[in-house]
């Protein structure tokens, strides 16, 4: 979120009304000193300073603009909306004021109301590309995958993120008609994406994932692998969790090894997972380039729904044959690909889904049998059970 340094119709305004130039110059004064406060992290004094500058000169969209965009910062977005409001209706040709109220809408999970808003800003300046990816994204949600698909592409033609509109691109585009060439969808999801998207999400993950949408996997996974078939719980030396996220195996395992470290893209969800106290390591880094660099052994390796954010796990497999100890056990979830996929494919919902031939195959490649292999709801999307596999390897 950015910050408006300066609106130029305070000096006009204070030309124009010679009396009132004090009243205009403190304004000013606490506007400006509202900029740096926010900018400097203290959002609380800025939030005042804005609102001391509204006080002297009511209705200035510059201020209400930023007034707005510092509520939002401090997580109280219902009562940024009124600001942005009443700024874009002294000032409706904003457009980046009006690309701030689609953000903050979606924020308010109005997903309709946020399209109008990002047509605005298209309408007042057409090649701006975020505004395409938004409305993309939108439309994406909405099951609108045609109109999606060209707003990705409008996107790439005006310089947006080549790396996230083709992967948005390659979810919505539908496969090539029978005798085409077949598609193939990039290897895995952007990390500056993966990033923001959990980072974002890290307050809210627990209760909306566990309590919302029913997600068992990691209470499904600790099923499968901690009992042995004497009844006797299992133990290992150590442990390794790859995109541990707020660490909700933690509490699992750690009674079950010496060790557990955690490995995981996004820094909000790691701070999540530390606070637990469940964890020896956790490691800010890529699931596979961490596999392929670190110097420890593990007789465990957990990977809970995050392969949906990896389609080509050939690397990944590589990795945990390379840290795995000669009796050790990797075990994971993934969505189950529709029926004819042979690797992966990348779906609307922006996550990848597997074939189960393409983890045999992988498997056998690295030394790995299936050891359990089970078909369950992996999560509801609207409402709707997604279908996935849980999957015990051991070496061969
Ligand atoms: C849906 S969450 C699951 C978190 C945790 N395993 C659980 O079951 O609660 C997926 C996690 O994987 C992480 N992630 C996705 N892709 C990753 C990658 N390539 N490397 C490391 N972490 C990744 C995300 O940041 C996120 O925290």
């Amino acid at each position: 979120m950015t910050t408006r340094r300066t609106d130029p119709a305070d000096a006009n305004a204070a030309a124009a009304e010679p009396a009132a130039g004090e009243r205009f110059e403190a304004a000013r004064a606490a506007f400006v000193a509202g900029v740096q406060a926010f900018e400097g992290g203290e959002a609380e004094r800025a939030e005042t300073l804005f609102l001391e500058a509204l006080r002297l000169v009511p209705g200035r969209p510059s201020a209400l603009i930023n007034l707005a965009a510092v509520r939002q910062r401090l997580g109280r977005p219902a009562e940024a909306l009124p600001a942005l409001d009443e700024a874009l209706a002294a000032a409706p040709d904003d457009a980046a004021a009006w690309f701030q109220h689609g953000q903050l809408l979606q924020v308010l999970q109005r997903p309709h109301d946020a399209l109008r808003s990002y047509e605005r800003v298209l309408a007042l300046e057409p090649a701006q590309a975020a505004a395409w990816t938004q409305r993309g994204s939108l439309l994406k949600d909405m099951g609108r995958h045609t109109e999606a698909a060209q707003c990705f592409r409008q996107a790439l033609a005006n310089g947006g993120d080549a790396e996230l509109n083709r992967y948005f691109l390659a979810s919505v585009e539908r496969a090539p008609a029978a005798g085409g060439a077949p598609r193939e969808a990039p290897g895995s999801a952007p990390r500056h994406y993966v990033e923001q998207l959990f980072d974002s999400y890290a307050d809210g993950f627990d209760e909306h994932l566990v309590g919302k949408l029913g997600y068992r996997t990691p209470w499904l996974i600790a099923e499968m692998v901690l009992g042995r078939p004497d009844g006797a719980p299992r133990h290992w030396r150590a442990a390794l969790d790859l995109g541990c996220g707020t660490g909700l195996m933690g509490p699992l395992l750690a009674p079950h090894c010496e060790a557990l470290d955690g490995v995981d893209l996004s820094s909000q969800m790691l701070a999540k997972a530390a606070a637990l106290g469940r964890y020896r390591h956790l490691v800010h880094a890529d699931i596979a380039e961490h596999l392929q660099g670190t110097g420890e052994r593990y007789g465990l390796v957990v990977a809970a729904d995050v392969f949906v954010y990896v389609g080509d796990l050939d690397a990944v497999f590589a990795g945990v044959a390379r840290v795995l100890d000669g009796d050790g056990t990797f075990v994971f979830s993934v969505e189950e690909a529709a029926a004819g996929v042979p690797r992966y494919e990348l779906r609307a919902s922006s996550r990848y889904a597997h074939a189960e031939t393409y983890l045999r195959e992988l498997a056998a490649a690295r030394g790995f049998e299936p050891a359990d292999l089970r078909r369950t709801t992996i999560r509801h999307e609207q409402r709707q059970p997604i279908g996935g596999l849980l999957v015990v390897l051991r070496r061969r």
